[in-house]
Order: structure tokens, then C-alpha cells, then sequence
């Protein structure tokens, strides 16, 4: 089966010793169906040669910003109009760097900027190169661009140092692609995701919260959306950016957001609850900001609504997915909100991991439905929400066909 059949993909390839996995790569693309174009810069020439990747891509490789052979000399335009994918196998610290902060001085870096089609990278350098904070940092503004990040592995490296920083092999690179360009799934569907912390408040000035980032439910919309949904974002108080194709709908509060999510939700086909949403507010908030005149303060909290519940006992119910954030005893404590919320999903998220969880660019969970679960190693929260839509999808269409038998 060609799963890339007709789908157009420029493969980046910048200079490090990780190029030479990338003529593989460019076999398995074409291999599924695909349309490649090589776009290489002057460093990636050093470790392959654009003949190969010619030979196995069967077009010819770019590597100039000024191209006389191309329409109006502008080759940059023509094919990041052209890409349904841009990826970047091996993606170098200096590239990453280049990336993170808009420079654009060769055609890679420029047609990644013309591109408004989805960006990945497979990073891949020294161990000690992947850790430093500068390259942290790029990440995380990468992200932020969302772009998404695929790997880097672990292990043995070329300079004999081991630790992260491997490009992922041909073949996960493959299938990471195929999951980015599973759009459509979702087409003429309508999901709702809330994302990111909500805040209870104390007096004017000061809040009961916690330290949701948004970055899961943000990914989550972005994929929805890339995978076709009319997809909408009921966010609490993040600073990240709209995901492009996305509504998004600002509130502050649980009480906001459930009155959000109940008027909205009628006629939608999948709900995911993605927000970390406070169980409880303070009875009243005082108008004043509240003085330091006494030893002892005591705040009367009552239970906030809970909105995924809500939305599961709706007649004609969407499709619902929670998340479960525990710091032990994951599973079982998932299972049980499975059940009492009569949810069809849950995602356990073990929030107790460094790295992982509230406010990490990084996930590893295990989706629960029926009696069934499937783990999501740790990767990207932008992979984790790919993979995650992709399996929703296939368990909601098995839910309707046993439905309907
Ligand atoms: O935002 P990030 O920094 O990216 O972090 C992501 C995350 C860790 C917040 C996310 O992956 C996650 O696990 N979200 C659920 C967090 C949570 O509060 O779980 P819970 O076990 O308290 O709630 C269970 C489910 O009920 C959740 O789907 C929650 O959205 C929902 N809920 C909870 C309370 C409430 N009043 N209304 C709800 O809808």
C-alpha cells in the first residue's frame, strides 16, 4: 500500500554525518508514493552527494536561493508552495538555531520561512550540542512556531559519545510522515479542545491555579485541524499562539469554561478535555485586595463544575476524551474516571515524570477505551497529538460501526 500517494515532500538536508541516512529516507518516500525534492545546503554536500539524492529522488536537487532555471528565478516560492510537507533529515544545531529565529540566508532557511505548509525536523548533533541551553531554548521557540520535532534518538554517536542526539532511523522518519500527512481524517468533522490551566480568583489581584502550559491541547488543535477538523479552542490564560486554521475562544475561569463548552458543544463530534481545570474555587472572591492584618486566613473553597462530565451526559453526546494527570497508581485511577465520567477515551498522563506532563515540550502516555489501552512513548507533545487524532479517529469509526451493526 502507497500511504504518500501523491503527496509532496521537500526533504531538507543539512550538513552532518546523520545526511547519509537520509538517502535511505528518500527511498522509503518514494517507496509510499511520494513526490521528493532535495533541497540541500553547501554543508550537507560535504557528507552526500546531491547526485545520489537525485538518482534515488528522481527530480533534481536545489541548493541555490536564486534559481535562473525557475519561474521568475524565485525557486524558494515556487516550492514552498509546492510541499505538503517540509522535513528536515538530518537537522543541524545550526540550522535549528537558524530557524528558531527567522533567518533566512540560504533556500532552506528561506523556503521554510515562505512555507505555510507543516515544518518538521529530525535533529540530529552531539550529545553535549542537543543539551546546551542555547539549543533548549531553540526548541522551545520552535515549538512555539510549530514546527514539529521528530526525535532525536538516543544512543552511541559518531564523535563516540553517547546520549541524545541521534538522528531517528529511515524507517521511523517514515512512519512519523505518514502520520503528519494523514490529513483529511477529520474532514467535515467538528472537534472542541479545552486546553491549558483555568484560574479561581482569590481578590482582584490574586488566583488559585496550576501550571498547565497549554502546549498538549495546543498541539492536539493544531493536529485536529491539520487533519481537517473545524476545530475550536477553548483556551484558559496561556501564552501560546493560535494554531493556524484553529478558533480559539479565550476564558479565564472553570465556570467560564464550562459555559463555554456547554453552548458550543451541541452538534460537535468529538470533545477532548485537555484542560487542567481547577476543582475547586474560593466561595467568594472579595472585591478588595485582601490585607495581611490577620495571623491565620481561611478560604472556603466550593466544588467547580466538571465540564467533561457535562458535556458526556449531553443527549447526542460528541465523541469524549479526558485526560487523567496522576502522580500514582496511574492506570486505575484512569480507568475509574473512564467510567464515572462516562467518557469514551481517557489519555493517562503520569504528570510525577521530569520531563513530561504540565509545562514540558514532551509527553508519554497510554490512551484507556473499552477494555483496551495503547501506550504513547515519549516524543513531542506535536507527535503525541498526531498519534493521538489518528487513534480517536480509528476508535470513534469502530464505535459507529459497532453502533450501527
Ligand atoms: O498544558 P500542558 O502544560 O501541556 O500539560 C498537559 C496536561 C498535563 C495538563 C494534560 O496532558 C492533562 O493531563 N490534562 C488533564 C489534567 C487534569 O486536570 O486532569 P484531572 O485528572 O484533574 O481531570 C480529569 C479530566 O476531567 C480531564 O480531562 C479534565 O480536563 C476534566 N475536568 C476536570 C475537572 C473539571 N472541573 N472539569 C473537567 O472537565
Amino acid at each position: 500500500m502507497t500511504q504518500l500517494a501523491q503527496k509532496n515532500i521537500i526533504l531538507g538536508i543539512t550538513g552532518g554525518i546523520a545526511a547519509y541516512k537520509s538517502a535511505e529516507l528518500t527511498r522509503k518516500l518514494k517507496e509510499q508514493g511520494a513526490n521528493v525534492r532535495v533541497v540541500m545546503t553547501n554543508a550537507a554536500k560535504q557528507f552526500i552527494t546531491p547526485l545520489t539524492l537525485q538518482a534515488l529522488s528522481g527530480n533534481p536537487v536545489s541548493d541555490s536561493l536564486l534559481d535562473p532555471q525557475a519561474e521568475a528565478a524565485m525557486g524558494h516560492i515556487e516550492l514552498a508552495r509546492w510541499a505538503d510537507l517540509v522535513l528536515i533529515a538530518p537537522a543541524s544545531a545550526d540550522f535549528m538555531a537558524k530557524l528558531a529565529h527567522g533567518i533566512a540566508n540560504d533556500l532552506l532557511t528561506t523556503l521554510c520561512l515562505a512555507t505555510e505548509s507543516p515544518v518538521a525536523i529530525a535533529p540530529a548533533m552531539n550529545q553535549a550540542m542537543w543539551k546546551n541551553p542555547a539549543t533548549k531554548r531553540n526548541r522551545t521557540l520552535l515549538s512555539e512556531q510549530t514546527v514539529t520535532l521528530l526525535g532525536p534518538a538516543s544512543g552511541k554517536q559518531a564523535c563516540g559519545d553517547t546520549g541524545p542526539g541521534r538522528m531517528l532511523e529511515a524507517e521511523q522518519l517514515l512512519q512519523e510522515t505518514i502520520s503528519l500527512l494523514k490529513a483529511g481524517i477529520l474532514t467535515g468533522k467538528r472537534v472542541i479542545i479545552t486546553a491549558g490551566p483555568t484560574r479561581e480568583a482569590l481578590d482582584p489581584i490574586r488566583y488559585i491555579s496550576n501550571h498547565s502550559s497549554g502546549k498538549m491541547g495546543f498541539a492536539l488543535a493544531q493536529a485536529a485541524a491539520a487533519a481537517g477538523a473545524e476545530t475550536t479552542l477553548i483556551a484558559g490564560p496561556v501564552h501560546l499562539p493560535t494554531p493556524s486554521g484553529v478558533e480559539r475562544i479565550n476564558v479565564t475561569t472553570a465556570q467560564e469554561m464550562h459555559e463555554t463548552s456547554i453552548d458550543i458543544t451541541p452538534g460537535c463530534d468529538i470533545f477532548i478535555a485537555t484542560a487542567a481545570v481547577a476543582d475547586y474555587r474560593p466561595i467568594t472572591a472579595a472585591t478588595q485586595k485582601i490585607k495581611k492584618t490577620e495571623e491565620r486566613l481561611s478560604i472556603t473553597l466550593t466544588r467547580n463544575p466538571d465540564i467533561v462530565t457535562a458535556v458526556a451526559a449531553l443527549e447526542n453526546k460528541p465523541y469524549t476524551i479526558g485526560f487523567a494527570a496522576e502522580t500514582h497508581d496511574l492506570l486505575n485511577y484512569a480507568k475509574d474516571k473512564l467510567r464515572r465520567k462516562n467518557l469514551d477515551m481517557i489519555i493517562a498522563n503520569d504528570v510525577s515524570q521530569d520531563g513530561i506532563g504540565f509545562n514540558a515540550d514532551s509527553n508519554a502516555v497510554t490512551a484507556i477505551w473499552s477494555d483496551k489501552q495503547q501506550v504513547l512513548p515519549l516524543a513531542s507533545k506535536q507527535i503525541i497529538a498526531h498519534q493521538l487524532i489518528s487513534l480517536i479517529y480509528t476508535q470513534m469509526k469502530n464505535t459507529q460501526i459497532t453502533l450501527n451493526k
